[in-house]
């Protein structure tokens, strides 16, 4: 026994589980990331990162946004994506874990009801937990579970705000969240409603705004948006009312105790966004890509996976997943195999995610390499 013999214990019994993970460096054709159009090497904002260097944007920031750290290259951000997103505000963290842990730790309150939907992102668990108010899971999509717990818990003489929380687009299962209805039930009770828009925006939506459209312009809606994934950088922004970036900028802790993002970043986010807006094609070749993978993936488990670019192939057992993810990376695809607790026990998967760092060609060939490696699977 030595004091790391905890640790050893935990990683020894991972390893027997085979849900040890390890980093690899991306090698193959790119069906895993979440670079959705393709922008982390796009030529057009690498032009721009050298522009604003040459220009003397600062590449760190130098302290907290309170503490020195405020540069006009986030209050310019901010107020374009205000702006673009159609909200009164918005707030930029270093990164969209960053931002929901703040936003989940602070903003609810004590006496308040944070109702979240039961596949929600791993950060609003963590912000949660930090957070004051009473928390509670509904099952995935489930409307009609969202009215009941709100009823018993008024009936029950709950009194505060009511928080409701899901994404737009689930990052497991490719499948959407019933906004319009949750919009619907937030306004009926006069609720807050979080929408996640991690894996939409730039994808979808007028301008590559995501999916939420109108819902996430009204006074009682607060959405994320991140710039790691479809924009090709890093950072998540929150589009919200003003009185809450304000009560943020004094409460909370990731933002107010934290190194601001670097000016850089912030500038290059604008950039994507705007960059995005202006080229809609990225959308629409990305959408080429989605209708062909839905035909050449047609007959396969897809879950509720439901026209996006993220398709899951769920095949159940751990192993399985995980040997036909290693046949298919041998093949020269980086295609990986997602296991629990990152997906619930008994749905292992691969994971395709399809960005425009791919051809039509690579989709259909990582078709016919998927078929063969299921029926080996299916034999073995
Ligand atoms: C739904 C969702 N929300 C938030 C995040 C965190 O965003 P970031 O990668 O910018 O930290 C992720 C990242 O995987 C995500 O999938």
């Amino acid at each position: 026994m030595d004091r790391f013999t905890p640790y050893r214990e935990q990683l020894d019994a991972l390893e027997k589980a085979g849900r040890k993970r390890r980093l690899s460096i991306p090698a193959g054709k790119d069906f895993s990331s979440n670079d959705y159009l393709g922008l982390s090497r796009s030529p057009y904002l690498k032009d721009s990162a050298q522009t604003a260097i040459a220009n003397g944007i600062a590449h760190g920031s130098g302290g907290s946004r309170l503490l020195g750290g405020n540069h006009p290259e986030h209050e310019a951000l901010e107020a374009f994506a205000a702006d673009h997103f159609g909200s009164e505000s918005s707030l930029f963290f270093g990164s969209g874990f960053a931002a929901n842990t703040a936003l989940f730790a602070t903003l609810p309150q004590t006496g308040d009801l944070l109702l979240y939907d039961e596949l929600i992102h791993a950060s609003v668990h963590d912000g949660m937990k930090l957070g004051r108010a009473s928390f509670r899971a509904f099952p995935h999509n489930d409307c009609n579970a969202v009215e009941r717990d709100i009823q018993n818990w008024r009936t029950s003489g709950g009194t505060g705000t009511i928080w409701i929380a899901a994404e737009s687009l689930y990052s497991m299962d490719g499948d959407r969240a019933p906004l319009v209805d949750l919009a619907r039930i937030a306004d009926m009770h006069d609720a807050m409603l979080v929408i996640d828009e991690a894996h939409a925006v730039g994808v979808y939506g007028e301008g590559g705004t995501g999916l939420a459209g109108d819902i996430g312009r009204q006074d009682n809606a607060i959405l994320l948006r991140t710039c790691g994934k479809a924009l090709g950088g890093e950072g998540g922004l929150l589009t919200l009312p003003k009185l809450l970036r304000e009560f943020f900028i004094n409460r909370a802790r990731p933002f107010i105790f934290s190194t601001a993002p670097s000016p850089l970043t912030a500038h290059l986010a604008q950039q994507a966004i705007a960059y995005v807006a202006d080229n809609s094609s990225l959308q629409s070749d990305l959408a080429g890509h989605i209708a062909l993978a839905r035909d050449c993936f047609a007959g396969l488990s897809l879950g509720d996976h439901q026209n996006s670019q993220i398709f899951p192939i769920i095949l159940g057992e751990d192993r399985v997943a995980v040997e036909v993810a290693a046949r298919l990376q041998g093949q020269g695809f980086d295609v990986r195999a997602i296991r629990p607790p990152t997906v619930p026990a008994g749905t292992a998967r691969l994971r395709i995610s399809l960005t425009l760092n791919v051809t039509q060609d690579d989709i259909r060939d990582l078709s016919a390499a998927l078929h063969e490696a299921l029926l080996l699977a299916d034999a073995a």
